[in-house]
């Protein structure tokens, strides 16, 4: 029996990639339906419930399912979700599709098939709505935001069969980990007690710090990168694997961690995003999300620890991975080591702080990169992509 947590909503895994044997049959058969293009963060979605990280959901949610997530964090079930999965598209497209019609979901700049979908229902979201709950603004500026406004004006709900897993599985074979898989591992290690470290950075000694608090405190880390679609400005995933791996391997214990890479597109919905990562991490069969300072966040849209805040507002039930709450870490040059805004008692003048933007700024430039918030490997890493970022600029 094993001793991780269940998967979300109690009923096993729901991977929702159509078996091998018969993906090549539906795929010919998709080639006869409607296309209906779909942006990058919907294809991530998909992926998503290819490989059971979204279960239970088995599709694009309807309008009553889209509503009550948006206001109450539940599914038209009950079952806690705390940001709507919905795919749209523009009126003219809808208009020529009807209910119960099956359309094939495809890569919207490529064009390649990568799901059909049983069309149920065809609705307007109210797109302030959606920003307001789930966002906290309504600011086009904001990243996420910006997409949703961007969406096409029609949702289409349905059931979807996925029929292929992108390029993910070839580019990264030992990071792509699906979530049946992972709890393979934590089982073969003997872990139950797992917390996954969720990032979309190269490991910095803050991130360092946070990672081995939660290895004090259970069977092992699984340092989960996002491999999805970022923002401009962010590091691009292969360099950031690199890095992640030069830190792993000069100073973590080994046995102690896994690195992993998952396919979500980020929202930055700050606070409900942290409360997805938490919901895909119990699909994966981790038992604790670190939640850090501004979990999730961009800008300054949200309080630093409004991400901790929300896991308080959950009730009883709603999921059984919890989050690990720290506080924001670096380090101290009075405590001469690293530690967090609940262990030091010394003032900000006394804590090395550098932004992404300054960080970027010294690399670029070759200026040292203080030992006390980089490791020089992870250092070295990152300034040879720097170099060659700037020279092919
Ligand atoms: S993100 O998906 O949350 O945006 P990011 O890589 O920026 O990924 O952060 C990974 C995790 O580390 C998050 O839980 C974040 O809150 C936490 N974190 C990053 N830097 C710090 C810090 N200096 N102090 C505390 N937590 C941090």
């Amino acid at each position: 029996m094993s001793k991780l947590v269940n998967p979300h909503g109690g009923n096993g895994l729901k991977a929702l990639l159509v078996p091998s044997v018969e993906r090549a049959e539906e795929c010919a058969r998709a080639q006869g339906l409607k296309k209906v293009p779909m942006t990058s963060r919907e294809i991530s979605d998909v992926l998503m419930m290819a490989m059971g990280a979204y279960t239970p959901l088995d599709g694009f949610m309807g309008r009553e399912d889209w509503h009550r997530v948006c206001l109450e964090m539940k599914l038209k079930n009950n079952v806690f979700w705390p940001i709507p999965i919905t795919l749209s598209t523009d009126n003219k497209l809808a208009d020529s599709i009807h209910v119960e019609e099956e359309v094939a979901l495809v890569d919207g700049e490529s064009g390649e098939i990568l799901a059909i979908m049983e069309v149920t229902e065809k609705y307007v979201a109210d797109k302030a709505l959606e920003c307001e709950q789930v966002y906290r603004t309504t600011d086009a500026a904001h990243p996420g935001v910006r997409k949703v406004l961007e969406q096409g004006e029609i949702n289409l709900a349905g059931r979807v069969s996925c029929l292929s897993e992108g390029t993910y599985p070839e580019q990264y074979p030992e990071l792509y980990i699906r979530p049946a898989a992972a709890r393979a591992m934590f089982q073969a290690n003997g872990w139950s007690s797992v917390a996954a470290f969720q990032t979309r950075n190269p490991m910095q000694r803050a991130h360092e710090h946070l990672v081995k608090i939660a290895i004090e405190v259970t069977d092992g880390v699984f340092i989960h990168q996002v491999l999805g679609k970022l923002k401009a400005g962010d590091i691009p995933a292969g360099v950031r694997t690199e890095a992640i791996q030069a830190m792993i391997d000069n100073y973590f214990v080994p046995g102690t961690v896994i690195q992993a890479g998952y396919p979500i597109e980020m929202r930055y919905a700050g606070p409900r995003e942290a409360l997805l990562h938490a919901l895909i991490r119990q699909n994966y069969g981790c038992s604790h999300l670190i939640v850090g300072r501004d979990h999730a966040g961009v800008g300054d849209y949200y309080g630093p620890f409004d991400a901790h805040h929300i896991f308080d507002t959950l009730w009883d039930g709603a999921l059984e991975t919890r989050a690990l709450k720290i506080d924001i870490t670096f380090f101290c040059n009075k405590c001469y080591g690293m530690a967090t805004g609940k262990t030091c008692p010394h003032s900000d003048a006394d804590r090395i702080h550098i932004s992404g933007t300054e960080q970027r700024a010294m690399l670029a430039s070759g200026a040292d990169v203080p030992i006390e918030f980089s490791r020089p490997e992870v250092v070295e890493i990152l300034r040879k992509y720097y170099a060659s970022a700037l020279s092919a600029s």
